[in-house]
This record gives C-alpha cells, sequence and structure tokens, in this order.
C-alpha cells in the first residue's frame, strides 16, 4: 500500500476523529514534513481534510476516486480482484494489463485508469476517457481454454456490466452483439477483449470495460458512431463510481467460475436474456462487405447466426451489427 493509501485507509477508520500528525507519521513511518505533503497532495484530489493545530487532522469528505484499498475492502470475490492497481492517469489500462500480464501478474488481476490518454476501442477506433467521471478497467483472465473459445468470454462481461447496470440503476441495460451495453438504444458501456496465445494455448485474456458513468452530454466526441449516454444522464445525477465497480467485480467472479464449473451455455442462457435483436432485421458491417439478414441467435461458440435473403445461413464470428433503420453517423 502507498502512503497515500495508508493515510485515506487512517482517516476513513477514525471517520469524525482528529489523528494527530505524531500519530500518522508513526503508523506510516513517515516525517511530518511528508505527511503535511501527503495532506496537501489529498486536498487537491479533492479530499477536504480540516487541520487543527491542537489536535491533528480530520476528513470531512471524500471525492469520488477509485482507489485499490477501498476497492478490495469488502470485495468478497475468489479470483477476481484479488490484485487491484489503480492509477490516475495512464494510455490504455488493457495495454498495462496486457504488459503486467507478459511480467507474470496473476489471473485476477484487475487494472483501473481515473483517465485514459489513448483508450482502446474495438476495430482499431479510439475510447474517449476524460480523468475523473467513467469506469476504465481490465481485467486479465488465464482460462484453461483454447483460443477458439475466447470470444465466449466477450459475453461475460458484457452480462456482467448490463446485470450491474440494472441491479443498481434499474436502467434496463441490454447486450447489443458482440460486446457493446445499450440503454435505451444508446451506448452506454463498450468491451474489448485482447489476447495472447498460440495455438491450443491462452497466455493471457485482457477483458477491458469502458463504462460511462457521470460523462455529461457534452463531453462525448462529436464524430460517434452510435448516440452514447451515461448513467449521469439516464440517471439525471452523479453517481459514485466505487459500488458499481464492486458490484461488476462480484458479478464478473461469479460468472467466471460457473463459466469454467459449466461451460459456456448458463452464460449464453443470460446474454441471450438481455439481448434484444432476436429475429430482428439488421445489418452487419464485417469490415470487407455489408451484409443484411435476420438475426437468429447466438451459437455455441459467440458467433451470431444470420438467416440471409437467399435462404442461406451466415455464421459472424465478428463485425459490427445495427438494427436496420437505426440512425448512425460515421
Ligand atoms: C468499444 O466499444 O469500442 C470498446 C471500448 C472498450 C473501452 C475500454 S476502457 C478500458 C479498457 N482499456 C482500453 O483501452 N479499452 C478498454
Amino acid at each position: 500500500m502507498t502512503s497515500r493509501e495508508q493515510i485515506i485507509q487512517l482517516f476513513r477508520q477514525r471517520l469524525g476523529d482528529y489523528i494527530s500528525g505524531r500519530e500518522i507519521c508513526s503508523v506510516l513511518q513517515i516525517s511530518r514534513a511528508a505527511v503535511w505533503k501527503q495532506v496537501e497532495q489529498l486536498r487537491e484530489l479533492g479530499f477536504e481534510i480540516e487541520a487543527r493545530r491542537s489536535r491533528g487532522y480530520r476528513l470531512l469528505e471524500s471525492p469520488d476516486l477509485l482507489l485499490s484499498a477501498d476497492i478490495s475492502a469488502e470485495l468478497g470475490t475468489s479470483l477476481i480482484g484479488r490484485k487491484v492497481h489503480c492509477t490516475s492517469e495512464i494510455a490504455s489500462t488493457n495495454q498495462l494489463t496486457q504488459q503486467l500480464a507478459v511480467d507474470g501478474a496473476p489471473e485476477g488481476l484487475v487494472v483501473l485508469a481515473d483517465a485514459q490518454t489513448a483508450g482502446r476501442g474495438r476495430m482499431g477506433r479510439c475510447w474517449t476517457s476524460p480523468a475523473g467521471v467513467n469506469v476504465y478497467c481490465s481485467i486479465l483472465l488465464r482460462p484453461p481454454i483454447s483460443p477458439r473459445q475466447a470470444p465466449q468470454l466477450t459475453f461475460l462481461t458484457a452480462v456482467a456490466a448490463a446485470e450491474t447496470l440494472n441491479a443498481l440503476y434499474s436502467l434496463n441495460a441490454r447486450v447489443k452483439w458482440p460486446n457493446d451495453i445499450l440503454v435505451g438504444g444508446r451506448k452506454i458501456a463498450g468491451l474489448l477483449n485482447e489476447l495472447s496465445a498460440e495455438t491450443e494455448q491462452i497466455h493471457a485474456l485482457v477483458m477491458g470495460v469502458g463504462i460511462n458513468v457521470n460523462m455529461t452530454a457534452a463531453q462525448f466526441p462529436a464524430d460517434l458512431r452510435y448516440p452514447a449516454t451515461s448513467v449521469r444522464i439516464e440517471m439525471g445525477a452523479v453517481q459514485p463510481r466505487l459500488p458499481l465497480v464492486r458490484l461488476m467485480l462480484q458479478r464478473i467472479d461469479e460468472l467466471y467460475l460457473e463459466f469454467l464449473a459449466q461451460g459456456f451455455s448458463p452464460l449464453r442462457r443470460r446474454w441471450e436474456a438481455l439481448f434484444d435483436l432476436l429475429d430482428r432485421q439488421v445489418e452487419v458491417d464485417l469490415g470487407a462487405r455489408i451484409i443484411s439478414g435476420v438475426v437468429g441467435g447466438l451459437e455455441p461458440d459467440g458467433a451470431l447466426k444470420l438467416f440471409l435473403p437467399d435462404g442461406s445461413v451466415e455464421r459472424v464470428l465478428a463485425g459490427d451489427v445495427k438494427p436496420i433503420g437505426m440512425q448512425a453517423k460515421g
């Protein structure tokens, strides 16, 4: 734990009480000047800390920061979040998690950032990641499955994120194949799984989740392909990020253990319960060509089954799906 995390923990344990400078020095094993510096830095981050000459310091208000100690406290998971790494700004949480995976990081590692400077979206797009408002999270898995089955795990984060949004805010979040979360037809979260594998063995699967939590309409880029929304826009009020992150990690833990024990079927059923496009006419951008057809459901390997107008069946493994008639830019 860093000195900053230790001092926050101390303040939280003694909420409402003054803690003397001397006591903070002895718990953190740092000098008086270093304590003062930590307090100043915390104030810059938005912590409201009262200082009284004869009594010491007292925490009055905490900002909506994601700190590993807060996330880990009461997490109660068996695998996901055994190690939680939070950082203020980073290029991309997926990128850092991939690096840490190469360095031998354990399965279940969670990486969160307050801001991303090069957030990655699907198909080489950028993921807008301003500071302090959203959730940018990556989870490292090392599943004992063949790389061919890896796409199944995309559905895991989709179910976890949508169920979390529904449980906490009753948003009626729905999934869009393969990995968008929509509320009222607007994108509220995006998922990006990145795989490092040999022919028969997965080394690391990094599951990236980006959730628009407190972003305002003005913070969305003008050239979005799909209309976007955030929890704040839907709820009409700013929401704390910590309960959302904690519940989502708990769901991912549950779903992953279920996947390891029972395979894809239970996950597939949960995903289909959140899916709106069954039997709907859609257009699929495959990159090289665009096809249209009627959605027939999810195949056991995660492919989307599409009935084409000529009566043939197409198994779509990657592509951008949208219902025909939906307004999309770009
Ligand atoms: C998409 O819908 O295009 C996928 C967006 C995925 C964004 C998340 S934010 C956390 C993680 N780190 C990244 O660089 N990307 C994913």
